[in-house]
């Protein structure tokens, strides 16, 4: 592949490849020394037109271990203050020869377009409402590493599936590796037709959580509800919020995941965020530095095939 677009591109191959990378990264990146020299010489630039903590910070620690010379471009401070459009700021960007540029915006597939129009290999971090395929990469290496397998188990995902590329690119990978999903939440957020995706859609937590390995919680995206219905945040907690409670529903051992950043007591219980035995969101954090080494070396090895 030449991009990551996003997982819908990707085949189960890929995606094992990717994570099997990863887990050589994980060993690494928990070393004193954490330098390797794959991505020297070559020009990483991070785009992020949406906030973010996680993602950029972990791109640019990824492409920084691998030796590439990171440039975090400071979007709110650039010439797209002064109307210069999103291709016009690619393409100047693209003059000055970038090897790898890691892109999140706010419109669901700005980030093919101008993957369209540059040289050099296009990272997805988080396109509007479409895809964010990191995050489902480093969603399924942790699942695979708590549960020891990535096929054949029942995933809950629950919350504002509506408004979530993180739900998308999940509900692909997974689907794609086989387990069997169920979307949990209003009707309002989770709209019928993601049973497309194969996925069993409930409406009742206390259904849908039962006997399940995983229970992956959303976070409830207001800034997206532009005009439309935006519950009473005590209201969705009751019925939707992840507390012990409703979690004693699922198996014994089923882990507890979020994206981030958190609503504590909005989706999900801050006291079970924070219990180690059951929340693997930290781990999420920890893999997304290793998945992102991962992409960004397969990547960059193609790039190197084609010079
Ligand atoms: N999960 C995620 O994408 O977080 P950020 O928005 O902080 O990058």
């Amino acid at each position: 592949h030449r991009h990551l677009l996003g997982i819908e591109h990707l085949s189960q191959s890929d995606i094992t490849a990717i994570l099997d990378l990863a887990e050589t990264y994980v060993d690494l990146n928990r070393q004193s020394a954490k330098h390797s020299d794959v991505l020297s010489g070559l020009t990483q630039i991070n785009m992020f037109f949406e906030n973010s903590t996680r993602t950029q910070a972990s791109f640019e620690i990824a492409g920084k271990r691998l030796g590439a010379d990171v440039m975090n471009m400071a979007m709110q401070a650039s010439s797209i203050k002064k109307g210069e459009t999103l291709i016009d700021t690619a393409m100047t960007l693209n003059a000055m020869h970038p090897d790898l540029l890691v892109v999140r915006h706010p419109h669901s597939g700005a980030v093919d377009l101008l993957a369209q129009k540059v040289n050099c290999a296009v990272l997805n971090a988080g396109d509007g409402k479409h895809e964010h395929p990191t995050q489902a990469l480093l969603d399924a290496l942790t699942i695979r590493r708590a549960k020891g397998r990535l096929h054949r188990l029942n995933i809950a995902i629950c919350g504002d599936v509506a408004h979530s590329r993180v739900a998308r690119s999940n509900l692909i990978l997974l689907g794609k590796m086989e387990n069997r999903i169920r979307l949990i939440g209003p009707p309002t957020l989770v709209p019928d037709h993601f049973a497309e995706f194969g996925a069993e859609i409930y409406d009742d937590m206390n259904e849908g959580l039962r006997d399940v390995d995983v229970v992956m919680m959303l976070r409830l995206q207001k800034e997206r509800m532009d005009g439309g219905f935006i519950p009473s945040e005590r209201e969705y907690y009751h019925r939707y919020g992840l507390d012990a409670a409703k979690l004693a529903l699922a198996k014994p051992d089923a882990i507890v995941m979020h994206p981030g950043p958190m609503n504590r007591g909005v989706e999900i219980d801050g006291t079970l965020a924070d219990d180690i035995n059951r929340s693997v969101i930290q781990e999420q954090v920890e893999m997304g530095v290793a998945v992102r080494m991962a992409a960004m070396e397969l990547l960059a090895r193609n790039l190197r095939e084609v010079a």
